[in-house]
């Protein structure tokens, strides 16, 4: 017989299969899995049949260039197992017990197949539903059925037989019921293609599927892949006992031990020592209702042990990389029937660009199967893309809400540099330049004198302020500082007060202490921003943002003019009364400006 698949000459009349089944299956292998989706469409597979132990088995080969790489893999469920006659057919394309339902994760009956050949030409599964029965088992091999069609034969699969389970796996074998699917013949990762080095993939697939099958894994099903049990990583940051949880504890457990030490402050506030969850804060969690349905939106905004001190965070930095947060920069968590299908970011519904802080905020939608279609879900279950009306919602609730995220992880920032006492003496290298400024500036003629007792205690409530605290070590900083301070004409300090005072002033023998509040905007917003990126690492930094920090300041300098002109239309006769002020002013900003320079 002439092979079907090669020959393009038809006998007249003839009726013709509409699949070339070898050449077909080929082209699916492209189906655009990646290793991780792929495994996780036959863990699909186990959790629906009630598997509560899936077990992942990476088997390595070394290449001729020294790269190991994965060539076989095996998953082992102790789920319900298959009947016969659904063994067999468990490799048929098309074949499904849950046909295009939407109670379950599975319904397109591709996802066993697909998955496998994107990776692998062959599959083999034994399966049994008790523990009396033997292991049955069936296969499907690619070049077999390419063999099978070019000598002109259906491509089909045989019924179940008795063959033995391979020995590598007989420790990992359920006691009674099961299902082991084994991928063989895996010649997608080997060399000359992507190639990946097979202990980072391990790791990849590890993070992954920890991410995927999180509701799972935090209600007690047990997913290990290769001898390691793995912990829920949530996005969230929500759940407890996650990869992240673990640690942050393992983190910031050297730099407690260290600072106990050498009592070298920190650079952020260490968490209490028996705190082992980091939970972050939930800003949203609004019902869309699209249809008959209704999907859910969380967003939530990561503990300020993870967000620390303004551009702490680094691509190189420990605690970005174990918790991937550049990956979660902008990316949406989509998770159907509780499996994430998938975890992306989508520009066009997420509104403004992506800047580094969006890396500290956690976003998750997560709907139900009757509304696939809404969410763009395909056959290989990737690639989501909300459409028409729900992306309009989504749209406008990310704008409202993205933006109030963003304060959150500012205020935390602003809150954990007023908590390490970062501003304490942040004007110091400025002040002492202004000291030799002012000996040609004209001398001060304040009258109100003070004694030097009172003098002493002005200076002490301003140390007060600014080193805050009662143990005798900050005792000792308070007196050094006074020390330090003694001689300067001016002395500014940023300290912490409420009301809406921006700058308190105090004028002691030829002495002007300015107090500038930190708890003021103008501090927040425009002070703080800028020093943080005066005091940064360039590379740490995103263009995006210093434009950002740029303009806020622009504004609020003029902001900060405009309300001074406010703050003189409140006098009956301001041009008598702060014409002088204002000219000296100009005169010294231009006198000191002139003469100091490139101080920080
Ligand atoms: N581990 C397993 N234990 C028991 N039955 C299984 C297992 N894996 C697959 N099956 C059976 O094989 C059928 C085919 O699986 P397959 O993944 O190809 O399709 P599906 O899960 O039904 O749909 P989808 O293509 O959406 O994944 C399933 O419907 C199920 O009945
Ligand atoms: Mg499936």
């Amino acid at each position: 017989m002439v092979s079907q698949a090669t020959s393009t000459k038809l006998v007249s009349g003839e009726k013709i299969p509409i699949v070339l089944t070898g050449h077909a299956l080929q082209s699916l292998r492209d189906s655009g899995y990646s290793l991780p989706a792929a495994l996780g469409e036959v863990i699909d597979n186990s959790l629906e049949a009630n598997a509560n132990n899936i077990t992942l088995h990476f088997e390595e080969s070394q290449s001729r260039s020294g790269k190991r790489h994965i060539h076989r893999i095996t998953m082992i469920d102790d789920g319900d197992g298959m009947e016969l006659d659904i063994l067999q057919r468990y490799l048929q394309l098309g074949f499904s017990t849950r046909y295009m339902q939407t109670d379950t994760i599975g319904k397109y009956g591709v996802g066993a197949k697909l998955a496998a050949l994107n990776y692998g030409q062959r599959i083999d599964v034994w399966s049994r539903t008790s523990k009396d029965e033997p292991w049955y088992h069936v296969h499907f091999d690619l070049e077999e059925a390419l063999q099978e069609e070019k000598k002109g034969e259906t491509v089909g699969i045989a019924p179940p037989d008795t063959e033995p389970l391979p020995k590598h796996i007989v420790s990992f074998i359920p006691q009674d019921s099961g299902t082991i699917v084994l991928w063989s013949k895996v010649e997608r990762l080997e060399e000359g293609k992507k190639a990946p080095d097979a202990r980072a993939l391990k790791a990849e697939i590890t993070h992954e599927l920890s991410r995927m099958f999180r509701y799972f894994l935090d209600d007690g099903i047990k997913i290990c892949v290769d001898g390691t049990n793995l912990l829920p990583h949530d996005p969230l940051m929500l759940m407890e006992g996650t990869w992240g949880d673990q640690f942050l504890v393992k983190y910031y457990s050297p730099l407690r031990k260290s600072f106990e030490k050498t009592g070298i402050k920190p650079e952020f506030p260490l968490p209490d020592v028996t705190k082992t969850h980091f939970p972050a804060k939930r800003i949203a969690r609004e019902v869309i209702n699209i249809g008959q349905s209704s999907c859910k939106l969380t967003i939530t905004v990561y503990p300020s042990e993870v967000i620390r001190k303004k551009y702490a965070t680094n691509k190189k930095d420990e605690l970005t990389k174990n918790l991937r947060l550049e990956e979660n920069m902008g990316a949406i968590s989509f998770i159907r029937l509780n499996r994430e299908i998938n975890y992306t970011t989508l520009p066009r519904i997420f509104g403004e660009r992506v800047a580094s802080s969006h890396r500290f905020i956690g976003i998750e939608i997560s709907f139900q199967p009757e509304l696939d279609a809404y969410f763009g879900v395909r056959n290989v279950k990737r690639g989501v893309e909300p459409y028409d009306d729900l992306k309009g919602q989504l749209r406008d609730l990310f704008s409202k809400y993205i933006p109030e995220a963003l304060n959150c992880i500012n205020e935390v920032w602003g809150e954990v540099s007023r908590k390490s006492n970062d501003h304490q003496g942040e004007h110091y290298p400025l002040l002492e330049a202004a000291k030799e400024a002012n000996r040609t500036m004209p001398k001060s003629r304040v009258k109100v004198t003070v004694d030097s007792n009172q003098k002493e205690r002005i200076i002490e409530d301003l140390a007060r302020d600014a080193l805050p605290g009662n143990d005798e070590e900050k005792q000792e900083e308070r007196q050094q500082y006074c020390e330090s301070i003694k001689d300067l004409p001016f002395i500014v300090e940023s300290v912490d007060f409420p009301g809406n005072l921006l700058i308190d002033t105090q004028h002691i023998d030829g002495q002007v202490i300015i107090r500038i509040n930190t708890r003021h905007r103008f501090y927040r917003e425009m002070w703080e921003p800028l020093r943080s990126i005066a005091t940064a690492l360039p590379e740490s930094i995103s263009s995006d943002e210093a434009v950002k920090a740029a303009r806020r300041s622009i504004e609020a300098l003029t902001l900060l003019i405009i309300a001074y002109g406010k703050a003189e239309s409140m006098d009956e006769n301001p041009r008598q009364h702060f014409s002088d002020l204002r000219s000296d002013w100009g005169k010294f900003t231009d006198s000191l400006m002139g003469k100091v320079k490139d101080v920080i």
